[in-house]
């Protein structure tokens, strides 16, 4: 759009959020060149992908997928690796992190350390290492934008307003597929019943994160980190209809509001494109009058604690909100593998955080090591309770 080509590097190419962003930039070919592909285990996409786009690195995360890439990709000049720092460390201008889970960390961190910008829609990032990230980011020159719809919208809320001027953000969120569920019903849901999203179609980790509204608690802390934020200016509404992405309050009672049609590809193109709008016209409007009305409601805290347990892990600080994303890592795993029951992915969460001292969480090796801790009692927790 603004004439300069942009050097991207997408990590998790394969995944929900990694397959719409090369629709964007298959749409805006002139506008990018695609330096870097990272996946995970869906080497078939990632061929399919590389001779596409023509990146000169990927990498897998599976020592047996090397020779098979390098065979399906003999015709391109492609490095191939099973470490994603080395995507990370392509010559792009800006890294799209949209990797799921802790996963992501290592090879973000790698990005900003060399200075290239990060389009982030891999929460988790900032959730285990936020202030470590946002400094790592100041000192190198590198921008954090965010992906996620609730963070775009709030970007633009903020933009071209004075900051102290801001009263606080609302986070809206559908509520998911649980939100009229009785607590009996929870108790019972199955991974199959979790995995039915109203609004989003998206991976299998965050539509669990969506269920339990954990997705919800990590993106306060997303937005502490990201907007430099009180925690206690960060509240959560639920708005089933997942039109209105976000809002702000100023201090003079004026709200402002993004809304737009549930759809990842216009948050994407945001965070892609910035200061620049890609036109995206074939994707359906929103038609507010055929909607008639849009709800909000208090979330639940009683029926969804995760919420509640990301909130306290933010306020507690240090290691906290790491070992809450590690645990909760854990937890989702085992649920979606028929392991543990819904309900017992908080009370996890909870037992691990109670259990477990918190570090200063100033030094990468600390958070790193605390997460691992954590994960470790998380897997013993199970095994004691639901071998
Ligand atoms: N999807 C959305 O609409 C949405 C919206 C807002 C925020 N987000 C955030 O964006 C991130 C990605 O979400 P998604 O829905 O795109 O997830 P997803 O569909 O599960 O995709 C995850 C991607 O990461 C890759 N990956 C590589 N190593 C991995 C590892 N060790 N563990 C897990 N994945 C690995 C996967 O590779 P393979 O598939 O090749 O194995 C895949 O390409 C998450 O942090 C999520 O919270 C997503």
């Amino acid at each position: 759009v603004s004439g300069t080509v942009r050097r991207i590097a997408i990590l998790g190419s394969t995944g929900s959020i990694g397959t719409q962003t090369l629709e964007i930039v298959e749409r805006f070919a002139e506008d990018f060149e695609v330096v870097g592909l990272a996946a995970g285990r869906n080497i078939e996409l990632l061929i399919q992908q590389a001779k596409q786009f023509r990146p000169s690195r990927v990498s897998v995360t599976r020592e047996e997928d090397l020779q098979p890439v390098r065979d399906g990709l003999s015709d391109l000049r492609c490095d191939v690796s099973t470490d994603a720092r080395d995507v990370a460390c392509s010559d792009a201008d800006l890294v799209v992190a949209a990797f799921a889970g802790g996963a992501g960390l290592q090879p973000v961190l790698a990005a900003l350390e060399r200075g290239a910008d990060v389009a982030l829609a891999n929460k988790e990032v900032l959730v285990m290492a936020g202030e470590y990230a946002l400094s790592l980011a100041r000192c190198r020159g590198a921008r954090i934008v965010p992906v996620d719809s609730e963070l775009v919208a709030i970007h633009q809320c903020l933009a071209g307003q004075q900051r102290q001027a801001l009263r606080r953000v609302v986070l809206t969120g559908s509520g998911g597929p649980f939100r009229t569920a009785k607590p009996a019903q929870l108790a019972t849901a199955t991974p199959r019943d979790a995995l039915a999203h109203p609004n989003w179609e998206m991976g299998a980790k965050i539509t669990i994160d969506s269920a339990t509204l954990m997705n919800k608690g990590f993106e306060v802390i997303e937005a502490r980190w990201l907007f430099d934020l009180e925690p206690g200016q960060i509240e959560v509404l639920i708005h089933p209809e997942s039109v209105v992405h976000s809002l702000v309050e100023y201090v003079d009672g004026s709200w402002l509001a993004q809304l737009g049609i549930p759809d990842m590809r216009v948050p994407i193109s945001y965070a892609l494109g910035m200061p620049d709008r890609f036109p995206l016209p074939d994707l359906p409007p929103l038609d507010l009058a055929a909607l008639g009305s849009l709800h909000f409601e208090e979330p639940d805290l009683g029926r969804f604690p995760a919420l509640r347990l990301a909130r306290e892990a933010l306020e507690t600080g240090g290691t906290a909100p790491a070992m809450l994303s590690a645990v909760n890592e854990v937890a989702v795993e085992a649920f979606l593998d028929n392991r543990i029951p819904f309900t017992a992915i908080p009370t996890l969460v909870e037992a691990v955080l109670e259990a477990q001292p918190v570090r200063s969480g100033l030094d990468l090796e600390e958070i790193l090591s605390s997460a691992r801790e954590a994960r470790d009692r998380a897997v013993s927790w199970i095994e004691e309770r639901f071998r």
